[in-house]
């Protein structure tokens, strides 16, 4: 594919403190923007970062047609910078497109395009421990348009973040029992926008009662365990770990496959189905619930040390969280090929193989 590159004429680089970056407010030089139009993706370009216009008509404003990624690039001691399972967000994005009523992304379009564009601001990738390149691919509607249907327009971009860790302490969950985030045959499967809209005002109501994030549950029942907030989410009791089955409500993250992967790898007894919120606080009140954690792009492997249930508070000593340090060091160092990638997860990518055409 074609993918003309405009480069910055103005690096804001110099302005990166990289021994104090913050998650999710600093953006690299360059972006990736295609437009869907005419039932084909076109205007394929990696240009200066620049802010995008909008007709205030736009679809994806008034009905919420908006779907996104988070991966994650580290580098090589060289410089290259290396992708972390790539092929799977392609495969979720896609995923979530057809949920939603989007076109889907071709391969070409979000390998090349993003390669190119992890390549052109490779200088970006912090290497400091903790610190990552965030890669945001989103779509979203723009039919000028104020009827409710699906788009016929869209456009597909890549941002770029150096960023820190998501969780700077072990987080305090509150098991939310009158909200819901999502119910099978909804959309809680799809990385769409409108879940994390809906997650804001039960995520503000928590952070009152001074919990770091809510830990949701069923939307019919109110008793099996979903995710996190920005995570999926395991618990240790006795030798067992245990995580919830995707039932179509929960997200399918990619670093939770990773971890399922490495724990079967490592010969972990894991069990992967419906855990409820009950069998939770009576391991907490047994004393049989070791470790608790959460997994994410952006949380990597973030550890709990408090689950509240409604007048049932469980807390969990971080300082003894064998299993899930042995996972963030494991999943942090294959993404920087300091251990190896038995897995196939990682790809470096080099000039070599990329057609950079400065304009
Ligand atoms: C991620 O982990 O990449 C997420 O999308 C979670 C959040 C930062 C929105």
């Amino acid at each position: 594919m074609d993918i003309k590159v405009i480069q910055t004429q103005n690096s804001k680089i110099d302005q990166l403190d990289f021994n104090n970056i913050p998650f999710g407010k600093v953006f690299t030089d360059h972006m990736l923007v295609a437009d869907y139009i005419n039932g084909e993706w076109t205007n394929v370009v990696i240009k200066p970062f620049e802010n995008v216009s909008l007709h205030p008509g736009n679809a994806a404003l008034h009905y919420g047609q908006s779907i996104f990624e988070g991966m994650k690039a580290n580098r090589t001691p060289d410089g290259n910078p290396i992708l972390f399972r790539a092929d799977k967000h392609l495969e979720r994005i896609n995923a979530s497109a057809r949920r939603m009523c989007m076109p889907e992304v071709p391969e070409e379009l979000f390998m090349e395009g993003l390669k190119k564009l992890v390549y052109v601001d490779r200088e970006w990738i912090p290497s400091l421990e903790g610190c990552s390149l965030y890669i945001r691919p989103f779509m979203f509607a723009t039919d000028e348009f104020l009827g409710v249907k699906a788009s016929d327009t869209y456009k597909f971009m890549i941002l770029l973040l150096p960023v820190g860790r998501y969780y700077t302490a072990p987080v305090k969950l509150k098991a939310e029992d009158k909200y819901v985030r999502a119910v099978q045959g909804g959309v809680g499967e799809a990385k769409t926008s409108g879940n994390y809209a809906a997650s804001l005002k039960p995520a503000l109501d928590a952070k009152k009662q001074g919990y770091d994030q809510v830990m949701w549950l069923d939307g019919k029942e109110f008793k099996y365990i979903q995710e996190v907030g920005t995570m999926n989410i395991f618990f240790v009791i006795g030798d067992k770990i245990i995580t919830p089955e995707t039932d179509g409500a929960i997200l399918k993250g990619i670093t939770r496959d990773s971890i399922i992967t490495i724990l079967k790898d490592k010969g972990y007894n894991l069990e992967i189905r419906p855990v409820t919120i009950q069998e939770i606080v009576a391991a907490g009140e047994s004393g049989e619930l070791k470790e608790v954690f959460g997994t994410g792009t952006a949380a990597v492997v973030s550890n709990v040390c408090e689950i509240s249930y409604m007048d049932k508070t469980i807390k969990l000593d971080t300082s003894k969280s064998g299993i899930s340090e042995m996972l963030y060091d494991t999943i942090d160092g294959i993404k920087k090929l300091t251990i190896e990638d038995k897995y196939g997860w990682v790809e470096v990518v080099t000039a070599e193989e990329l057609d950079l055409v400065a304009q």
